[in-house]
């Protein structure tokens, strides 16, 4: 007996049944969500979790970055690794965290988000700030010092730094996460903002790497603070192409990734003690 046609045994969603549906939904956009201007597959919460699958990886994920900003445990820094070469979930983890710390109060009857938060009683929403780094604009627009701190509500404490485009440092950090109170932060297609600045660092003669600094500054300031938790994901080859950016080209050469990161983590960390940062490179 031949095999029933997929559609035969599921119903696809509307847009599809009726043929009033666009590829470019399939582009999860955290930066379009940011900016309001996302389908509203991925723009309603609502509809954003009834056509999410709650995977176990994403089950995982979100129990321990809520247990973080409930309870202050768990992971403070999570690297979201690439499953699949043609789109591994990525973006789609960071919107749900974004959805789930924003919108919690008016999602928390939704079957899926009662699942997801029922282990942590105290969770009530966080403040949220995304960078994303395909959207943002190293000439004309905010750093992602600038953009996390304004988004936390608390720009006031980096503006300098951010109109000089220089990194603020651990301890000016510290000051923007304990003033915002939880806060989740996001980030996405870091590597394209890096290759995007790290021109206009050399055309100003700005030390190369400002990004990259303030990726471990931040990284130690949120495992030393309470209820805060930072989810990046970094595409596969991020620490080529990094190496690479840096001029590393022994590094590159050398091929292990174990070696490229070791001596990546050596090149851009002042002093190799972050126990986050270097965990972004395992
Ligand atoms: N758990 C999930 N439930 C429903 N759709 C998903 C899920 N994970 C990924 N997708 C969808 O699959 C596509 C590719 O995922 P995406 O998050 O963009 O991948 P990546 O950022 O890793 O490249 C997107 O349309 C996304 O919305
Ligand atoms: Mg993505």
């Amino acid at each position: 007996m031949a095999l029933p046609a997929w559609w035969q045994v599921a119903t696809p969603h509307k847009d599809i049944r009726e043929k009033n549906f666009s590829e470019s939904i399939f582009a999860a956009d955290l930066g379009d969500v940011v900016g309001g201007n996302a389908p509203a597959e991925y723009l309603d919460p609502r509809l954003f979790f009834s056509k999410t699958f709650l995977t176990e990886g994403l089950k995982k994920l979100v129990k321990n970055v809520l247990s973080r900003l409930a309870d202050g445990h768990g992971d403070p820094v999570v690297h979201l690794q690439p499953q699949t070469p043609f789109g591994g979930g990525k973006t789609h983890s960071l919107l749900c965290l974004y959805h789930l710390g924003k919108s919690f109060l008016e999602i928390n009857h939704l079957e899926q988000v009662k699942e997801l938060g029922s282990f942590f009683p105290a969770f009530c929403g966080a403040k949220v700030a995304a960078f994303v780094g395909t959207s943002a604009d190293p000439v004309a627009g905010r750093t992602p010092w600038g953009e996390i701190a304004y988004q936390l509500g608390c720009y006031d404490i980096v503006k300098e730094h951010d109109m000089r485009r220089v990194a603020p440092g651990k301890e000016r950090i510290r000051d923007i996460l304990k003033k915002s109170g939880p806060a989740l932060i996001l980030i996405d297609e870091l590597l394209q903002y890096i290759v995007k600045a790290s021109r206009i660092e050399k055309l100003e003669k700005i030390t190369h790497g400002q990004t990259l600094s303030f990726l471990q500054e931040l990284s130690e300031a949120v495992a030393v603070s309470e209820k805060c938790a930072l989810v990046l994901a970094l595409p596969r080859g991020f620490l080529y192409t990094l190496a690479k950016l840096l001029g590393d080209f022994q590094a590159v050469s050398s091929g292990s990734p174990q070696k490229m990161g070791k001596r990546v983590t050596r090149r851009v960390a002042r002093k190799a003690t972050g126990r986050a940062f270097r965990k972004l490179f395992k």
